[in-house]
């Protein structure tokens, strides 16, 4: 396709269960890696893509993203007025000047599919891509979605990200059955959502990094609920396989999963040892909580 993607949507409507308690008043989205919440890094790693219009789906308990996003008169004001520039740079940073926020709420958590096909009236009929700011992507070079924006072979087709998983999590992903990998992609023969490792056709998972066509909404209109009573996006895309062109893509970089404890743990941990100023203080920390009793 090798044009920009304009327009990327974050399905952030989802309950978190997984994050309770804290996720009962704060969204999942909004735990910090360090002090940039989740939802910042996705948003950074769009507007990386070439993105100028994010949509959030959110719900009515996810109010903070849309508050994060907006400017914030009276801090900024004091922040100016004591001199302290980094920190008014950083606070008014969190979008650039020329990309918009578009909210869409999705009134009941359907799935990940339902809370897709909500972007509907502000995508149209254009590729788009797709981040779950849970699954965090860390690369030095090009973020996870403008690789796959590059990669993709035109405007109708599919671009999944995927990441080999242990065979016995292939229940907690959709799994993708491929032809040979051709560098980083591999043409999609079969996708199923949430095997059980006896009947996965790989152990090749997709994470949260789609590139996907308009086409996609009309097979989303058609899916009906799937594993766990959900509408899933992977059975819209098992159904854009039958007439179009799906792509699983190995992107460059490392992946935390922070829709749970241990990969935030992980994340928390890799971007301390990144920063100068608080390696020696994690490396630390660790040796000292390793220590036995
Ligand atoms: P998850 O499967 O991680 O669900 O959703 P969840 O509710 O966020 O978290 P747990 O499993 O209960 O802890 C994957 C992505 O899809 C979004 C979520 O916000 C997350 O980004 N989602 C899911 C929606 O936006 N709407 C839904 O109805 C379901």
């Amino acid at each position: 396709m090798n044009a920009p993607l304009r327009k990327v949507v974050f399905p952030v409507a989802g309950l978190g269960t997984r994050f309770l308690p804290a996720s009962k008043v704060v969204a999942k989205e909004m735990l910090p890696v360090l002090d940039k919440p989740l939802i910042q890094y996705a948003v950074d790693e769009a507007v990386d893509a070439g993105a100028d219009t994010l949509v959030f789906i959110t719900s009515r308990y996810k109010h903070s993203i849309a508050d994060y996003f907006d400017t914030a008169y009276e801090l900024e004001q004091k922040l100016e007025r004591s001199g302290k520039k980094e920190l008014l740079a950083a606070v008014r940073n969190v979008v650039p000047k020329h990309v918009r926020c578009v909210y869409v709420t999705q009134s009941e958590a359907l799935g990940l599919g339902h809370a897709v096909l909500c972007a509907k009236p502000v995508i149209g009929d254009e590729p788009f891509g797709v981040i779950l700011p849970d699954d965090l992507i860390w690369n030095r070079g090009a973020g996870a979605l403008r690789q796959m924006a590059q990669f993709a072979p035109s405007r109708d087709a599919g671009v999944i990200a995927v990441e080999e998983v242990p065979h016995d999590e292939t229940h907690k992903y959709g799994i993708v059955d491929a032809e040979k990998a051709d560098g980083r992609a591999a043409r999609v023969r079969h996708v199923v959502e949430k095997p059980k490792p006896e009947v996965a056709p790989s152990n090749l998972a997709i994470v949260g990094r789609y590139v996907l066509p308009g086409k996609i909404f009309e097979l989303l209109e058609k899916t009906t609920p799937g594993a766990g009573g959900e509408i899933q996006l992977t059975d819209a895309i098992a159904a854009l396989l039958r007439d179009g062109d799906v792509h699983a893509y190995r992107f460059d970089g490392t992946r935390f999963d922070c829709g749970g404890k241990a990969g935030l743990v992980r994340a928390t941990l890799h971007f301390a040892m990144q920063d100068p100023a608080l390696a020696d203080i994690a490396r630390a920390a660790v040796a000292e909580a390793v220590q036995p009793n």
